[in-house]
């Protein structure tokens, strides 16, 4: 098996990865894998911008009320204020390095988007900020010698012994490798490709969370997935986000009758939280027997409208949509999930050794619920801090571990993935109940059965972890007996008791519900 030793693994490209790379790479050698091109990741793809205080007619304070209120109560204050306090400098920075965020005159120009009391969102290139970071980061890195990508790389499992984490198994080129490294870092984003809609792209598999779990680290939060309510409808078109800025900018939403209907929601209309949004949304398609409703700009400039959302103007076109002129069909689309391993404030988990950063990670700041354009914030900053915290870890690797890799195959891949996909929309996603929670658990567990060994392809292993996460999103809802944020529970509508708690799971948890993931005596490096 091949083997290579570093100071410093980070599994995962976006802004919370090569902001990672860029605070380590003064202090050793780095080496960032992704299993696909460097670029791709949830980063490359956001569209509306990021949050931050950056004008004299905003405050600290309000971002951190207006983060706080989002997370419908379950916010970890000590996160949300490092967050709206680094936030500032982060993006200072940012712009030194090159960032060419929006302007008007020489003032930065700032949108909003729901649930902020200010203007407070940055945006580049009109609907491409995330793609924008992702250039000035990767040039950034590009500077320094001592980081090194190693693209098209799955990590298998992480290497853990006596609950320290030595870095990670990958499959690149159908070989395995060992990457041992002093700390290892995960960036590895979100899970959308959990459910049949969401706007993340391919890569956002859960994969991070996986890996950790069965290293032994803690997940929290895992109820909580976020649902945008306004991604692409169409059977021909991807399912493409339509930035929530365009509701900041005046878009309506309307139902198949052309009727508006938001106000009938939320005094906020179509500027309330997400979640409601989405459960409005949903509420008028089942009313009107309908799977879409429409999103409507065409009472709005044209000229501004094609400036402001360049993007989101010419990708529509290709699918024969002028969102100038026409009614744009949208539907809610899994988004961000606020759960992932458990961090403290400078990403550590609970397993030595063995960092987060980003959607991956869960360090309570976005509570039960994000408030719209942190997440590129939290990226940055919480990138940032990982990076510092990981030179903490000064002792090398113990790399005489040795791995039995005994790959096997799913012959079925393709179809399970789909069925569990169209299983997590239908009876995990924006609306749940015990009964859809059950059924969707009882399906869990019989594919799990069949898939819990070593496998030799990408789409292999990332079904194993969709699964893991799959069980470990049911378990937390189903634990959950109430409604909270994005949690929302048709058959308890009320927040519950002890709703405040915040839910976690490992291993041993989890197998006091009869859930053990692994086969009995199986441990992360495989011994
Ligand atoms: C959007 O542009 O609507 C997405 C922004 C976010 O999810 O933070």
């Amino acid at each position: 098996m091949q083997q290579e030793v570093v100071d410093f693994l980070i599994i995962g490209s976006g802004v919370a990865g090569l902001r990672a790379a860029i605070e380590l790479a003064p202090h050793g050698e780095v080496l960032v894998i992704t299993k696909d091109r460097p670029s791709e990741s949830s980063t490359e793809y956001a569209q509306g911008g990021i949050a931050a205080v950056m004008s004299d007619e905003d405050e600290v304070g309000i971002h951190f009320e207006d983060t706080l209120k989002a997370g419908d109560g379950l916010c970890k204050e000590d996160a949300v204020r490092t967050l709206v306090q680094e936030g500032p400098e982060r993006i200072v920075e940012l712009i030194s390095w090159g960032a060419a965020f929006d302007k008007e005159g020489t003032k930065l120009s700032l949108s909003l988007e729901a649930a902020h009391s200010r203007r407070r969102i940055l945006h580049a290139h009109g609907d491409s900020t995330g793609k924008e970071l992702e250039r000035v980061l990767l040039k950034k890195v590009r500077t320094y010698p001592s980081v090194r990508k190693y693209p098209f790389a799955m990590t298998i499992d992480l290497i853990v012994r006596d609950s320290v984490c030595h870095g990670a198994y990958v499959l690149k080129g159908g070989a395995v490798a060992a990457l041992f490294a002093k700390a290892t870092i995960l960036a590895t984003g979100g899970a959308g490709q959990l459910y049949s809609r969401t706007t993340n792209p391919q890569v956002a598999t859960g994969d991070g969370m996986a890996i950790a779990f069965r290293g032994g680290a803690v997940l929290e939060d895992m109820e909580f997935v976020q649902f945008h309510p306004t991604s692409l409808y169409s059977p021909t078109a991807p399912q493409f986000l339509l930035s929530e800025a365009m509701r900041g900018e005046g878009a309506l939403l309307r139902n198949i009758d052309k009727k508006q209907f938001m106000g009938s929601y939320h005094a906020h209309a179509e500027l309330a939280p997400r979640d409601i949004v989405s459960r409005a949304i949903i509420s008028e398609m089942v009313k009107t027997n309908s799977n879409h409703v429409y999103l409507d700009l065409r009472h709005l400039e044209k000229h501004f409208v094609k400036n402001r959302f360049p993007r989101i103007h010419s990708t529509c076109l290709r699918y024969d949509i002028d969102i100038t002129e026409d009614l744009i069909p949208v539907s809610p689309a899994a988004h961000y999930i606020m759960g992932g391993v458990k961090t403290d404030i400078d990403g550590r988990t609970s397993v030595r050794g063995l960092y987060a950063a980003g959607e991956v990670s869960c360090t309570g700041v976005h509570g039960a619920n994000r408030l719209a354009s942190n997440s590129l914030l939290e990226g940055l900053v919480f990138g940032a801090r990982t990076g510092t915290a990981a030179c903490e870890m000064t002792v090398r690797p113990d790399s005489s571990i040795r791995y039995n890799f005994t790959p096997s195959t799913i012959p079925d891949t393709d179809e399970i993935r789909r069925a569990l996909r169209k299983l997590m929309w239908e009876k995990a996603g924006i609306i749940r109940c015990a009964k859809s929670l059950g059924e969707a658990a009882d399906q869990l567990r019989v594919w799990r059965d069949h898939i819990h060994r070593d496998y030799a392809t990408r789409n292999e292993l990332e079904l194993k972890n969709m699964l893991t996460i799959s069980e470990i999103i049911v378990q937390a809802a189903l634990a959950r007996k109430g409604s909270v944020g994005a949690h929302y529970r048709s058959d308890h509508k009320e927040r519950g008791e002890r709703w405040q708690e915040h839910l976690w799971w490992d291993r041993q948890s989890l197998a006091m519900h009869n859930l053990a993931l692994l086969p009995e005596g199986k441990d992360s490096c495989g011994r």
